[in-house]
């Protein structure tokens, strides 16, 4: 079960969100999108999607930043195992909530309104549901982090996630096995995110991080007949 979880799914993960991304964007463009409800009922979109998304957006980067860099890098910067645990609890338990926060309102917003509720798609439940549920676990993972302070189980997590990208999923699945239950559930559900990437509306992340290029794009060429 870990060298298949831990070891092997997070590359059959990471290839159907690649793969499956660059198949949908060749193939489906007109599907390519948020589908965004606004002009069907406003209601609270603008408060539950910004919490949402501050949350959710912000974790990405700190679970990355978090995951990826090697414990000799913060140290050499001062910063010790369990200062650095302490900042991932404090940090997570704030942006999870309002990520939990915004969440309830969207979802809110969305099954209670007719209009809404019309044109949600059952894949959308699911992802709703999935996004929730994996956000949920992580918030009670913090729960079982304060059991264990002195950062163990979070220099375990990186080391795995290090392991993974660098290519080396059979040392991976070897290092997760030290790892409580209640983590490697979280790190299934986060995982298969990526699976559900291509085929929901999640897509539309690409183009929110691609609209960065906007910054550096060349200028709009008009001219005069
Ligand atoms: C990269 C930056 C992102 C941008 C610019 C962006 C932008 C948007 C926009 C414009 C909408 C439509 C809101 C509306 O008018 O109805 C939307 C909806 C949504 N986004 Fe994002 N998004 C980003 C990242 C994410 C991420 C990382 C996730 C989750 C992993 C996510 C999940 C969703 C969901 C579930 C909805 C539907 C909300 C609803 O209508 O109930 N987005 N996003």
């Amino acid at each position: 079960m870990n060298a298949f979880f831990f070891g092997i799914y997070p590359y059959i993960a990471l290839a159907i969100f690649f793969l499956g991304s660059l198949v949908r964007f060749e193939r489906e463009q007109y599907t390519w999108k948020t589908d965004s409800s606004q002009l069907l009922h406003r209601g609270n979109l603008r408060l539950g999607s910004n919490l949402f998304h501050i949350g959710i957006i912000s974790l990405f980067f700190t679970h990355l930043v978090g995951l990826l860099t090697p414990k000799e890098v913060y140290h050499a910067f001062g910063l010790t195992t369990e200062a650095k645990q302490l900042m991932a609890i404090v940090g997570g338990t704030l942006l999870g909530i309002m990520c939990f926060i915004g969440m309830l309102i969207l979802i809110h917003r969305r099954l209670s309104n007719e209009r809404i509720a019309a044109v949600t798609k059952p894949m959308d439940k699911f992802l709703y549901l999935w996004l929730f549920a994996t956000l949920c676990l992580g918030l009670i993972s913090i729960v079982f982090s304060l059991d264990h302070l002195d950062g163990h189980v979070m220099v375990l997590l990186g080391m795995w996630a290090q392991k993974i990208v660098t290519l080396q999923g059979s040392d991976a699945a070897v290092i997760i096995t030290g790892v409580p239950t209640i983590y490697k559930i979280h790190m299934f559900m986060g995982m298969t995110l990526f699976v559900l990437f291509p085929f929901t509306r999640l897509v539309h992340v690409w183009s929110g991080f691609g609209a960065v290029t906007y910054l550096s794009r060349a200028w709009q060429l008009v001219r005069t007949r």
